[in-house]
Protein backbone atom coordinates (compact mmCIF):
# COMPACT_ATOMS: atom_id res chain seq x y z
CA UNK A 1 0.00 0.00 0.00
CA UNK A 2 1.29 3.27 -1.07
CA UNK A 3 -0.41 6.17 1.72
CA UNK A 4 -0.57 9.57 0.29
CA UNK A 5 -2.97 10.84 2.35
CA UNK A 6 -0.95 12.68 4.90
CA UNK A 7 -3.17 15.97 5.23
CA UNK A 8 -6.12 14.10 6.38
CA UNK A 9 -4.28 12.23 8.80
CA UNK A 10 -0.52 11.25 8.90
CA UNK A 11 -0.19 7.09 8.36
CA UNK A 12 3.31 6.23 9.05
CA UNK A 13 4.49 8.01 12.20
CA UNK A 14 7.91 7.89 13.73
CA UNK A 15 7.65 4.44 16.04
CA UNK A 16 7.93 5.68 19.19
CA UNK A 17 4.74 7.14 18.85
CA UNK A 18 2.72 3.91 19.48
CA UNK A 19 4.95 2.81 21.80
CA UNK A 20 4.18 5.48 24.06
CA UNK A 21 0.65 5.41 23.39
CA UNK A 22 1.03 1.92 25.01
CA UNK A 23 3.45 2.93 27.78
CA UNK A 24 1.22 5.05 29.10
CA UNK A 25 -1.68 2.78 30.00
CA UNK A 26 0.75 1.45 32.78
CA UNK A 27 2.07 4.91 34.11
CA UNK A 28 -0.50 8.16 33.98
CA UNK A 29 -3.68 8.57 36.03
CA UNK A 30 -5.63 11.79 35.32
CA UNK A 31 -3.65 14.88 35.33
CA UNK A 32 -4.21 17.59 38.39
CA UNK A 33 -6.34 14.85 40.47
CA UNK A 34 -4.10 14.19 43.01
CA UNK A 35 -0.78 13.89 44.46
CA UNK A 36 -0.19 10.22 43.67
CA UNK A 37 2.50 8.88 41.43
CA UNK A 38 0.26 7.98 38.31
CA UNK A 39 -1.12 11.46 38.70
CA UNK A 40 1.54 13.24 39.03
CA UNK A 41 3.29 11.13 36.01
CA UNK A 42 0.30 12.52 33.82
CA UNK A 43 0.53 16.24 35.13
CA UNK A 44 4.13 15.91 34.18
CA UNK A 45 3.86 14.25 30.87
CA UNK A 46 1.23 16.96 30.32
CA UNK A 47 3.23 19.89 31.26
CA UNK A 48 6.37 18.51 28.79
CA UNK A 49 3.76 18.28 25.85
CA UNK A 50 2.51 21.94 26.91
CA UNK A 51 6.80 22.78 26.86
CA UNK A 52 7.56 21.28 23.58
CA UNK A 53 4.83 22.65 21.41
CA UNK A 54 5.75 26.04 22.82
CA UNK A 55 9.35 25.52 21.37
CA UNK A 56 7.74 24.19 18.35
CA UNK A 57 5.63 27.68 18.04
CA UNK A 58 8.00 30.14 19.50
CA UNK A 59 5.38 30.71 22.03
CA UNK A 60 7.07 32.41 25.80
CA UNK A 61 4.61 30.98 27.78
CA UNK A 62 4.03 27.05 27.67
CA UNK A 63 0.81 27.83 29.81
CA UNK A 64 -1.04 29.62 26.99
CA UNK A 65 -2.16 26.31 25.24
CA UNK A 66 -4.84 24.00 26.39
CA UNK A 67 -5.38 21.20 24.86
CA UNK A 68 -7.97 19.33 22.51
CA UNK A 69 -9.41 16.80 20.65
CA UNK A 70 -8.29 18.78 17.46
CA UNK A 71 -8.00 21.89 15.56
CA UNK A 72 -12.51 22.00 14.46
CA UNK A 73 -12.52 21.95 18.30
CA UNK A 74 -9.83 24.76 19.01
CA UNK A 75 -11.51 26.53 15.92
CA UNK A 76 -14.80 26.05 17.72
CA UNK A 77 -13.19 27.76 20.84
CA UNK A 78 -12.23 30.69 19.52
CA UNK A 79 -14.71 31.50 17.04
CA UNK A 80 -17.82 31.59 19.60
CA UNK A 81 -15.91 32.54 22.02
CA UNK A 82 -14.05 35.98 20.75
CA UNK A 83 -17.17 37.33 18.69
CA UNK A 84 -20.32 39.23 18.85
CA UNK A 85 -22.99 40.35 17.28
CA UNK A 86 -22.18 43.69 15.68
CA UNK A 87 -18.40 42.26 14.86
CA UNK A 88 -16.79 42.23 11.24
CA UNK A 89 -14.70 39.22 10.72
CA UNK A 90 -12.50 38.60 7.61
CA UNK A 91 -12.08 35.47 6.42
CA UNK A 92 -10.78 33.65 3.08
CA UNK A 93 -11.90 31.98 0.48
CA UNK A 94 -9.21 29.08 1.11
CA UNK A 95 -11.06 27.75 4.40
CA UNK A 96 -11.58 24.06 5.68
CA UNK A 97 -15.37 24.00 7.04
CA UNK A 98 -14.11 23.93 10.65
CA UNK A 99 -13.58 27.80 10.12
CA UNK A 100 -16.17 28.41 7.56
CA UNK A 101 -18.92 26.57 9.85
CA UNK A 102 -18.51 28.05 13.06
CA UNK A 103 -18.33 31.53 11.09
CA UNK A 104 -21.53 30.98 9.32
CA UNK A 105 -23.35 29.97 12.69
CA UNK A 106 -22.06 33.45 14.17
CA UNK A 107 -23.16 35.03 11.07
CA UNK A 108 -27.00 33.82 12.47
CA UNK A 109 -25.95 35.36 15.33
CA UNK A 110 -25.55 39.15 14.01
CA UNK A 111 -21.63 38.95 13.47
CA UNK A 112 -21.03 40.04 10.11
CA UNK A 113 -18.67 38.43 7.61
CA UNK A 114 -16.30 39.22 4.83
CA UNK A 115 -14.09 36.67 2.29
CA UNK A 116 -11.02 37.46 0.73
CA UNK A 117 -10.40 36.10 -2.38
CA UNK A 118 -8.40 34.19 -4.20
CA UNK A 119 -7.77 33.58 -7.99
CA UNK A 120 -7.64 30.94 -10.78
CA UNK A 121 -4.60 28.94 -9.03
CA UNK A 122 -6.23 29.51 -5.26
CA UNK A 123 -3.46 32.81 -4.55
CA UNK A 124 -5.19 34.44 -1.71
CA UNK A 125 -5.42 37.94 -3.29
CA UNK A 126 -4.20 39.71 -0.56
CA UNK A 127 -4.17 43.39 -2.18
CA UNK A 128 -8.11 42.95 -1.52
CA UNK A 129 -7.92 43.49 2.39
CA UNK A 130 -8.15 47.08 2.78
CA UNK A 131 -11.61 47.16 0.58
CA UNK A 132 -13.28 44.15 2.92
CA UNK A 133 -12.09 46.27 5.86
CA UNK A 134 -14.96 47.76 7.82
CA UNK A 135 -14.69 50.16 10.60
CA UNK A 136 -16.19 47.13 13.14
CA UNK A 137 -13.84 44.74 11.97
CA UNK A 138 -12.44 42.62 14.75
CA UNK A 139 -10.40 40.12 13.41
CA UNK A 140 -9.21 37.93 10.46
CA UNK A 141 -9.11 34.18 10.77
CA UNK A 142 -7.23 32.51 8.19
CA UNK A 143 -5.43 29.19 7.57
CA UNK A 144 -1.82 28.68 6.89
CA UNK A 145 -2.77 26.73 4.33
CA UNK A 146 -5.20 25.41 2.06
CA UNK A 147 -5.85 21.74 2.28
CA UNK A 148 -7.11 21.52 -1.46
CA UNK A 149 -4.38 23.33 -3.70
CA UNK A 150 -0.87 23.48 -0.66
CA UNK A 151 -0.75 26.86 -1.21
CA UNK A 152 0.20 28.58 1.82
CA UNK A 153 -0.80 32.02 3.13
CA UNK A 154 1.92 34.61 3.25
CA UNK A 155 1.14 35.08 6.74
CA UNK A 156 3.69 38.32 7.02
CA UNK A 157 0.90 40.41 4.92
CA UNK A 158 -1.86 39.17 6.57
CA UNK A 159 0.12 39.98 10.02
CA UNK A 160 0.84 43.58 9.16
CA UNK A 161 -2.40 44.42 7.79
CA UNK A 162 -3.78 42.76 11.48
CA UNK A 163 -1.07 45.16 13.24
CA UNK A 164 -1.92 48.21 11.16
CA UNK A 165 -5.57 47.98 12.47
CA UNK A 166 -5.31 46.57 15.46
CA UNK A 167 -7.28 43.29 14.27
CA UNK A 168 -7.28 39.95 16.21
CA UNK A 169 -5.15 37.07 14.46
CA UNK A 170 -6.87 33.65 14.39
CA UNK A 171 -4.51 31.10 12.21
CA UNK A 172 -5.64 27.53 11.68
CA UNK A 173 -2.21 25.45 11.14
CA UNK A 174 -4.17 22.33 10.59
CA UNK A 175 -1.92 21.88 7.41
CA UNK A 176 1.76 23.40 8.50
CA UNK A 177 2.01 22.54 12.13
CA UNK A 178 5.69 20.45 12.23
CA UNK A 179 6.22 20.79 8.19
CA UNK A 180 6.78 24.53 7.90
CA UNK A 181 7.96 26.36 11.00
CA UNK A 182 5.41 29.03 12.31
CA UNK A 183 6.23 31.54 15.42
CA UNK A 184 3.86 32.86 16.84
CA UNK A 185 5.79 35.63 18.11
CA UNK A 186 7.22 36.60 14.55
CA UNK A 187 3.78 36.56 13.18
CA UNK A 188 2.15 38.51 15.80
CA UNK A 189 -0.82 35.59 15.90
CA UNK A 190 -3.34 35.89 18.94
CA UNK A 191 -4.84 32.64 18.75
CA UNK A 192 -3.06 30.03 17.14
CA UNK A 193 -5.49 26.25 16.46
CA UNK A 194 -3.66 23.15 15.63
CA UNK A 195 -4.08 19.19 15.70
CA UNK A 196 -2.17 16.89 16.56
CA UNK A 197 -2.82 14.07 14.43
CA UNK A 198 -1.45 15.60 11.20
CA UNK A 199 2.33 17.07 10.42
CA UNK A 200 3.07 16.72 14.24
CA UNK A 201 2.59 13.41 13.49
CA UNK A 202 0.58 12.38 17.34
CA UNK A 203 -2.40 10.42 17.73
CA UNK A 204 -6.03 11.73 16.39
CA UNK A 205 -7.51 12.96 19.46
CA UNK A 206 -5.06 15.30 20.18
CA UNK A 207 -4.75 19.13 19.41
CA UNK A 208 -4.46 22.95 20.96
CA UNK A 209 -5.18 26.03 21.10
CA UNK A 210 -2.30 28.88 22.05
CA UNK A 211 -4.05 32.29 23.39
CA UNK A 212 -1.75 34.92 23.65
CA UNK A 213 -1.96 36.56 27.29
CA UNK A 214 -4.59 39.65 27.50
CA UNK A 215 -7.19 37.80 25.33
CA UNK A 216 -10.03 36.21 27.41
CA UNK A 217 -11.70 33.24 25.26
CA UNK A 218 -15.28 32.71 26.86
CA UNK A 219 -15.15 28.84 27.17
CA UNK A 220 -16.87 26.88 24.97
CA UNK A 221 -17.58 24.14 27.87
CA UNK A 222 -16.84 24.25 31.76
CA UNK A 223 -16.89 21.36 34.03
CA UNK A 224 -14.43 19.52 36.10
CA UNK A 225 -10.91 21.40 36.46
CA UNK A 226 -9.29 19.55 39.77
CA UNK A 227 -9.20 22.52 41.52
CA UNK A 228 -11.51 25.56 43.11
CA UNK A 229 -14.25 22.65 42.96
CA UNK A 230 -16.81 24.87 44.82
CA UNK A 231 -16.62 27.84 42.48
CA UNK A 232 -19.64 27.72 40.23
CA UNK A 233 -17.72 29.41 37.63
CA UNK A 234 -15.10 27.61 36.02
CA UNK A 235 -11.68 28.89 36.58
CA UNK A 236 -10.58 31.60 34.38
CA UNK A 237 -7.05 31.11 34.66
CA UNK A 238 -5.24 29.27 31.35
CA UNK A 239 -5.06 26.44 30.49
CA UNK A 240 -7.78 25.32 32.90
CA UNK A 241 -9.82 27.72 31.58
CA UNK A 242 -10.12 26.03 27.94
CA UNK A 243 -9.83 22.32 29.84
CA UNK A 244 -12.90 21.22 31.29
CA UNK A 245 -13.03 17.95 31.90
CA UNK A 246 -10.35 15.05 31.67
CA UNK A 247 -7.87 15.33 28.56
CA UNK A 248 -6.46 12.98 26.65
CA UNK A 249 -3.84 11.62 28.69
CA UNK A 250 -2.77 9.11 26.55
CA UNK A 251 -2.98 10.50 22.93
CA UNK A 252 -0.92 13.46 24.58
CA UNK A 253 1.59 10.17 25.21
CA UNK A 254 1.84 9.77 21.72
CA UNK A 255 1.76 13.49 20.88
CA UNK A 256 4.78 14.19 23.62
CA UNK A 257 6.89 11.50 21.64
CA UNK A 258 6.11 12.59 18.18
CA UNK A 259 7.18 16.01 19.15
CA UNK A 260 9.98 14.84 20.59
CA UNK A 261 11.19 13.45 16.73
CA UNK A 262 9.91 16.51 15.34
CA UNK A 263 12.07 18.69 17.36
CA UNK A 264 14.96 16.32 16.85
CA UNK A 265 14.79 15.78 13.46
CA UNK A 266 13.90 19.60 12.45
CA UNK A 267 10.74 21.23 10.84
CA UNK A 268 12.81 22.99 8.47
CA UNK A 269 14.04 19.26 7.30
CA UNK A 270 10.88 17.61 7.75
CA UNK A 271 8.95 20.02 5.06
CA UNK A 272 12.32 20.38 2.83
CA UNK A 273 11.61 16.10 2.43
CA UNK A 274 8.15 16.69 1.95
CA UNK A 275 8.09 19.09 -0.70
CA UNK A 276 10.97 17.69 -2.67
CA UNK A 277 8.77 14.60 -2.84
CA UNK A 278 6.03 16.70 -3.85
CA UNK A 279 7.92 18.33 -6.77
CA UNK A 280 9.23 15.14 -7.84
CA UNK A 281 5.47 14.13 -8.45
CA UNK A 282 4.45 17.27 -9.78
CA UNK A 283 7.19 17.27 -12.34
CA UNK A 284 6.65 13.80 -13.07
CA UNK A 285 2.72 14.46 -13.94
CA UNK A 286 2.62 18.13 -15.05
CA UNK A 287 3.41 17.20 -19.05
CA UNK A 288 0.80 14.38 -18.89
CA UNK A 289 -1.68 15.17 -21.47
CA UNK A 290 -5.29 15.03 -19.40
CA UNK A 291 -3.90 16.26 -16.51
CA UNK A 292 -5.05 19.33 -14.42
CA UNK A 293 -3.31 20.94 -11.45
CA UNK A 294 -4.65 22.74 -8.93
CA UNK A 295 -3.07 26.05 -6.98
CA UNK A 296 0.53 27.42 -7.52
CA UNK A 297 2.32 24.39 -8.53
CA UNK A 298 5.57 26.63 -9.09
CA UNK A 299 5.73 28.43 -5.56
CA UNK A 300 8.64 27.45 -3.51
CA UNK A 301 6.99 27.89 -0.23
CA UNK A 302 4.46 24.95 -0.53
CA UNK A 303 2.73 22.12 1.97
CA UNK A 304 3.05 18.61 0.52
CA UNK A 305 -0.27 19.01 -1.00
CA UNK A 306 -0.83 18.00 -4.91
CA UNK A 307 -4.45 17.69 -6.06
CA UNK A 308 -5.13 17.30 -9.95
CA UNK A 309 -7.64 16.01 -12.34
CA UNK A 310 -7.42 13.75 -14.80
CA UNK A 311 -9.39 15.09 -17.98
CA UNK A 312 -13.65 15.34 -16.81
CA UNK A 313 -12.72 11.89 -14.68
CA UNK A 314 -15.08 12.31 -11.96
CA UNK A 315 -12.30 12.52 -8.63
CA UNK A 316 -13.66 9.98 -6.53
CA UNK A 317 -14.19 7.20 -9.93
CA UNK A 318 -10.09 7.80 -9.82
CA UNK A 319 -9.34 7.88 -6.30
CA UNK A 320 -11.54 4.46 -6.34
CA UNK A 321 -9.44 2.85 -8.88
CA UNK A 322 -5.88 4.24 -7.53
CA UNK A 323 -6.58 2.11 -4.73
CA UNK A 324 -8.43 -0.79 -6.17
CA UNK A 325 -5.81 -1.34 -8.73
CA UNK A 326 -2.84 0.54 -7.64
CA UNK A 327 -3.18 -0.02 -3.89
CA UNK A 328 -2.68 4.55 -3.64
CA UNK A 329 -4.45 6.00 -0.81
CA UNK A 330 -5.42 9.45 -1.52
CA UNK A 331 -8.51 11.67 -0.69
CA UNK A 332 -11.36 13.02 -3.56
CA UNK A 333 -14.30 14.90 -3.59
CA UNK A 334 -14.66 18.09 -2.12
CA UNK A 335 -12.37 18.26 0.95
CA UNK A 336 -14.45 20.03 2.98
CA UNK A 337 -13.00 23.09 1.27
CA UNK A 338 -16.20 24.70 -0.63
CA UNK A 339 -15.17 28.26 -1.16
CA UNK A 340 -11.84 26.78 -2.66
CA UNK A 341 -13.95 24.71 -4.88
CA UNK A 342 -15.94 27.11 -6.21
CA UNK A 343 -13.16 29.22 -7.25
CA UNK A 344 -11.09 26.52 -8.77
CA UNK A 345 -14.44 25.52 -10.70
CA UNK A 346 -14.51 22.03 -9.44
CA UNK A 347 -17.39 21.76 -7.60
CA UNK A 348 -18.84 18.77 -10.05
CA UNK A 349 -15.49 16.78 -10.46
CA UNK A 350 -14.25 17.66 -7.01
CA UNK A 351 -10.10 16.73 -7.28
CA UNK A 352 -7.88 14.35 -6.65
CA UNK A 353 -5.74 15.10 -3.41
CA UNK A 354 -2.63 13.69 -3.02
CA UNK A 355 -0.31 14.38 0.05
CA UNK A 356 2.87 13.20 0.97
CA UNK A 357 4.71 12.38 4.17
CA UNK A 358 8.63 12.69 5.48
CA UNK A 359 8.21 8.55 5.32
CA UNK A 360 7.25 8.44 1.94
CA UNK A 361 9.84 6.88 -0.66
CA UNK A 362 11.08 8.40 -4.18
CA UNK A 363 10.09 4.63 -4.88
CA UNK A 364 6.65 5.71 -4.26
CA UNK A 365 6.34 8.68 -6.31
CA UNK A 366 7.79 7.17 -9.23
CA UNK A 367 4.98 4.64 -8.85
CA UNK A 368 2.36 7.06 -8.44
CA UNK A 369 3.51 9.13 -11.75
CA UNK A 370 3.36 5.59 -13.07
CA UNK A 371 0.12 5.05 -12.26
CA UNK A 372 -1.48 9.08 -12.87
CA UNK A 373 0.16 8.44 -16.45
CA UNK A 374 -1.74 5.17 -17.12
CA UNK A 375 -5.03 6.37 -16.08
CA UNK A 376 -4.29 9.73 -18.51
CA UNK A 377 -3.84 7.25 -21.04
CA UNK A 378 -6.89 5.10 -20.36
CA UNK A 379 -9.11 7.80 -19.84
CA UNK A 380 -7.52 9.62 -23.35
CA UNK A 381 -8.36 6.66 -25.36
CA UNK A 382 -11.77 6.51 -23.81
CA UNK A 383 -12.83 9.80 -25.02
CA UNK A 384 -10.65 9.15 -28.58
N1 LIG B 1 -9.28 18.20 7.11
C1 LIG B 1 -8.77 16.95 6.66
C2 LIG B 1 -8.51 16.93 5.18
O1 LIG B 1 -8.25 17.95 4.61
C3 LIG B 1 -9.50 15.78 7.15
O2 LIG B 1 -8.55 15.88 4.59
Amino acid sequence: MMYFDHAATSFHKPPQVAEAVYQSFSKIGNAGRGAHAPTLNAARLIYDTRQKLADLFEISDASRIAFTSNATESLNIAINGLFQAGDHVITTVCEHNSVLRPLYRMKQQGVELSFLPADEKGRMEYDKLKEIYRENTKAIVITHASNLTGNVTDLSIISAFARRHHLLLVVDASQTAGAIPLSVKEMGIDVLCFTGHKGLMGPQGTGGIYVREGIEIAPFKVGGSGVHSFDHEHPSVMPTALEAGTINGHGIAGLNAALAFLLETGVEEIGRRERALARRFIDGVRNIPGVILYGDIDAKMRTSIVTLNIGEEDSGQISDILWEDYEICVRAGAHCAPLMHETLQTVHQGAVRFSFSYFNTEEEIDRAIAAVRELAEETGEEVI
